[in-house]
Formats: C-alpha cells, structure tokens, sequence
C-alpha cells in the first residue's frame, strides 16, 4: 500500500477502506508517513468528507493508536458525558455527582483548562485536599463503592489524534465535520465508557457557531458512536451566552454546590437535568426520560445529590466541609461591579469573549504552561433578554489584581443592551439519536 494512491484517491472523491484508514493511522503514527503526506490528506478529507464507514474506521484506528481504558472491573453501565467545550460550563462537577446518587458509575477522566474554556480539574483543585492523583486501581475501586470518581488524563490515549490535531492545527484544516468528529469520539471511547451523552454547543461562544453545522456534528458524533459498540446520543445547547452564572474555578464550585442543592441557575439546573436524564436512561437505571428526570430532580431537593457530591469529594482527600462553607476555597480581593452604562435589555453576551475576560484575570491558561488563579472570575447578574437599568450592576468582576482596566473593557464590547425587546434565546435545541 502506497500513501500517495491513499491521496489521490481521496482527492478524488472515492471512498478510503478500512485497511487503507489504518495504514495511514498507524504509519503517521509511528513517524513512517511524513507530514506533508498527511497534510494533503486532511486537505484532500477537508474537501471530500468522509462517509459514515470511514469516519468510524477513522476514529477505531486512531483508538487503536494508544492505550485504551479498562473499565471492564466496574460495575454496571459506565455512562459519559462529554460537552464540545463552553464557558463557565460548571455540568460535569453537577452531573457527577447527581447521577451517581442513582446509582450510574461514572469513571470520569478529565482534563484541565486550556484558553477560554475552563477544565473540571481545575475547577475541583479549588476544593482544599482535592486531588486527582490516584492510581487506576483506586480509581476503579472508588466507582465501584461510590459510583463516583474523577481521574486526571492518564496513560498514552490516542496519540494519533494528538498528531493529527496539532498538523490540523497548522494546516487549515480543524474546521472538518470528519475529522472532528472523530478526534472527540477516539478520545471518549479511548477512556472507556459503554455509552456516552454529547453536549453540542451552538452560538457565539461554541465551536460551531450556527445551528446546522451543530446538528451536523452531532449527527457525525452519535453515528460514529453507535457504529463502534457504543450507546451514543447526542443534545445541542445555546452556548451564545456563558452557562449558568459563574464562571471562573472557585466560583463555579459554589455554583455548583448552589445548584446540588436545587438553588443554581435555572439554565444550569435545567441542562443537568436534561443530560442527566439521559445518562440515567443508557445506564438503565430508569424506564423513561421523564421518570428519570423526576428522580434526579428529587435528589436535588432532598439532599441526595449533595450527599454524594461530599463523599465524592471527601473520597479523595477534598474537604466535603466546602459545601456549608464555600469560603474555604480561595478568595479574590476585589470585587468590582460592572455598572451598565444605559437602560435597555441585554441583547448579546458574547461567551467565548467573556470567558477570555475571565482569562486575563487570571481564571484561564493563555498557554499550557501559565499559572491560573483559583480565586478569581466573574458572576453574571443579568442574562440576555433580562433588562438592566443604567447604573445597575450587570456583572461582578472577582480579582487579585487591582488594574483591570483591560478587564472591564473586554466585558463592556462583549455586552449588549438594547432598546428593542430581545428574547432569551432557547437553552436545548434539539436532541439527536441515531
Ligand atoms: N476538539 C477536539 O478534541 N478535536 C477537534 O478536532 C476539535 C475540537
Ligand atoms: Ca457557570
């Protein structure tokens, strides 16, 4: 098998065998197919597309390319989730614990923050003692007696997608239904879970912007999915403004122990409950969405999901004292409201532009390499479609520094306030099955 007739017959439009897909995966791989021969590929696939066939063959060899998990040892449905990334995206430190409070184990391996998008690890290192430095068999000893336990990245996972994505990177060619798709799938199906829950983000601050090109790779997602043995759906949901109201690590914590306790953010409640719900249902532990729902919404109200949250948290040597007290995790030294500067109703928050406010505050990495500041981030006093009155605070900026001039410019040009009446725009969009 040459790389070149690979090329060319993708250039061509034809579609690539299994056989051809893995000797190009395990070639890159191994550093016996040069960059240039791929990039060309990705730009032959770019172009072209992928079929159904192929993007799964795709996303099993570069599987195939690294370490796999191992979660055979546990019992019951290990049910993920995963989001394409958002802004102030607190679910996961909910959905953990809520949905193990029902018994779903979930063997959750995360990652830090990297830009604008914060990471769950990050977020759970502003809980005094918390730490995800625990050996895979403790790991999966602490499932199997809690349901519930958070990993940080281990092993050589998909080295392929690695690869591929930083010559993706440099070539123009990250923006691909194909290739993205399969780079999220190879990594969740890599860590091991029997079926897996997409949050698709749509709008100003997500990946994909428009609602079409969403549905489409969520589509893209949930047939790669249910093609390589794994349960897979999918739901798309508005990332045009930051979730909930916090965003930044420690303050998202207490958003999140707020909402473990059925006092969050109706939008955050309402999107775990929604992923929630089918989680609950690919792990069979409910007969249908809406009994599942009522059960998860219950352990919200009567302590259950808190309950857990605090053994999770205690398991691995956090302080569960956090969820009476939150002030025990690092505080900024400056809050500062940021007044409106006319009447009207908020029109535009634009995500991604406000996660990167709370980046240069210090919330997020601007490289893998920075220092971030556990402490600081903003809340959101209003959302779009709220009205504000000139003067009154739309946000409140959390610092150590005390010139976020900067800060304050960045919030005011990702604000809108309108004249005209503006509706909130919608939290779920759709949900796609196969
Ligand atoms: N996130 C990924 O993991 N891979 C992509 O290709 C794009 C976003
Ligand atoms: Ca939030």
């Amino acid at each position: 098998m040459r790389m070149y007739d690979i090329i060319q017959k993708k250039r061509d439009g034809e579609q690539l065998s299994e056989q051809e897909i893995r000797f190009f995966i395990d070639g890159y791989t191994k550093g016996e197919i040069p960059d240039y021969q791929v990039s060309a590929l990705l730009m032959a696939v770019f172009f072209q597309d992928m079929t159904e066939e192929e993007r799964a063959a795709l996303t099993s060899a570069m599987v195939d390319s690294g370490d796999k998990i191992d979660l055979s040892a546990i019992s019951g449905i290990k049910v993920d989730k995963h989001s394409t990334g958002g802004v102030g995206d607190t679910t996961t430190l909910i959905l953990a614990p809520l949905v193990a409070s029902l018994g779903v184990p979930v063997a959750k391996m995360s990652g830090r923050g990297l830009g604008h998008t914060g990471g769950t690890i990050d977020k759970l290192e502003a809980i005094p003692g918390f730490h995800v430095e625990i050996t895979s068999d403790e790991f999966i000893n602490l499932v199997n007696k809690n349901k519930v336990a958070v990993v940080g990245q281990t092993g050589n996972l998909t080295p392929a997608d690695k690869k591929l994505y930083s010559l993706r990177d440099v070539t123009a060619t990250v923006n691909s239904i194909p290739l993205i798709a399969s780079s999220i799938m190879s990594k969740k199906i890599a860590s091991g879970a029997d079926a897996i829950v997409l949050d698709v983000k749509t709008g100003a601050g997500a990946f994909m912007k428009e609602l079409d090109e969403a549905n489409e790779l969520a589509a893209a997602m949930v047939s790669i999915g249910n093609r390589v043995g794994r349960n897979t759906m999918a739901v798309i949901s508005d990332m045009s403004q930051p979730l909930g109201n916090a965003i930044g690590n420690a303050l998202e914590v207490k958003e999140a122990i707020d909402t473990l306790k059925g006092e969050g953010p109706e939008d955050l409640t309402e999107l775990c409950l929604t992923l929630g719900s089918q989680m609950v249902v690919l792990a069979n532990k409910a007969d249908s969405l809406e009994q599942a729902k009522e059960q998860l919404k219950a352990n919200l109200t009567n302590g259950k999901a808190l309950e857990k949250f605090k053994v999770f948290l205690e398991s691995q040597g956090g302080d569960p004292s956090v969820a009476d007290n939150p002030e025990i995790m690092p505080q900024a030294s400056h809050k500062v409201e940021l007044p409106a500067l006319k009447s009207g109703i908020v029109s535009e928050m634009v995500a991604d532009n406000i996660g990167t406010a709370a980046m240069m505050l210090g919330a997020g990495r601007a490289t893998k390499e920075s220092e971030i500041d556990l402490a600081v981030g903003i809340i959101l006093h209003k959302k779009i479609g709220d009205h504000v009155s000139e003067g009154e605070p739309l946000l409140t900026i959390y610092a150590n520094n005390e010139d976020i001039s900067d800060v304050k410019e960045k919030l005011y040009a990702s604000i809108t306030v309108s004249d005209q009446p503006v509706e909130a725009p919608p939290l779920i969009y759709g949900t796609v099955t196969e």
